[in-house]
C-alpha cells in the first residue's frame, strides 16, 4: 500500500506547522501507524527558509512532551502533486495554496486545519508569532484536537475503502 502522504502548512514553517507534524507524528508513534505516513511541513514564505523552529514552538512542544525536529523550507508547486493532504492553518494561507494549484485535482487536497477541529470547527490556527507561552499553548491544544480527528477521519476513510 501507497503511504499516505501529509503536508502541513503556515506562513514561516517555524511555529504552527512544524508542531503539527510533530504532534501528528507523535500521534502515529503512538499508535503504530509511523509506516503507513509520509509527513512534513512547508511555508508559504521564504522567511524562514533552512531555519530550526522557533525556540518559543520547542520549549513549548517538549513541555508538551513532544519531539520537533525540522529545517525551515518553502511550499513548491511540486508538494501539491506530490501529497495527498494539505492542510492549511489559516485562512491566507489557504487561500496562497489555492493560488498555487491549478486544477480540481490538485485544490480537493487542500483543506483547513480547523475543518477538523472539535472546538471552533472551520476557524484560523491563530499565528503564535508575535505572542507569548499562552498564545503557544493554545496552539498546541487547536493542533492536538485537529490533527487527533484529522487522524480518525483518514482511518474511517481507508476503513470505508478497504
Ligand atoms: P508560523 O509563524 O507561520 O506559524 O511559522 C510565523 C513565523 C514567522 C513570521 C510570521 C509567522 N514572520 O513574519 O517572520
Amino acid at each position: 500500500m501507497d503511504k499516505i502522504k501529509v503536508l502541513f502548512v503556515c506562513l514561516g514553517n517555524i511555529c504552527r506547522s512544524p508542531l503539527a507534524e510533530a504532534i501528528f507524528k507523535d500521534k502515529l508513534k503512538k499508535k503504530n501507524l509511523e509506516n503507513y505516513f509520509e509527513v512534513d511541513s512547508c511555508g508559504t514564505s521564504n522567511y524562514h527558509i533552512g531555519d530550526r523552529p522557533d525556540a518559543r514552538t520547542i520549549t513549548n512542544a517538549t513541555k508538551n512532551g513532544v519531539t520537533i525536529d525540522h529545517c525551515g523550507r518553502q511550499l513548491t508547486v511540486k508538494d501539491l502533486q506530490y501529497y495527498d493532504h494539505i492542510l492549511a492553518m489559516d485562512k491566507s494561507n489557504h487561500h496562497n495554496i489555492l493560488r498555487l494549484a491549478k486544477d480540481e485535482s490538485l485544490t480537493s487536497k487542500i483543506m483547513l486545519m480547523r475543518e477538523f477541529d472539535t472546538v471552533g470547527k472551520g476557524e484560523e490556527v491563530p499565528d503564535p508569532y508575535y505572542g507569548g507561552e499562552r498564545n503557544f499553548q493554545e496552539v498546541f491544544e487547536i493542533l492536538d484536537r485537529s490533527t487527533e480527528n484529522f487522524l480518525k477521519h483518514l482511518q474511517q476513510t481507508i476503513l470505508l475503502k478497504s
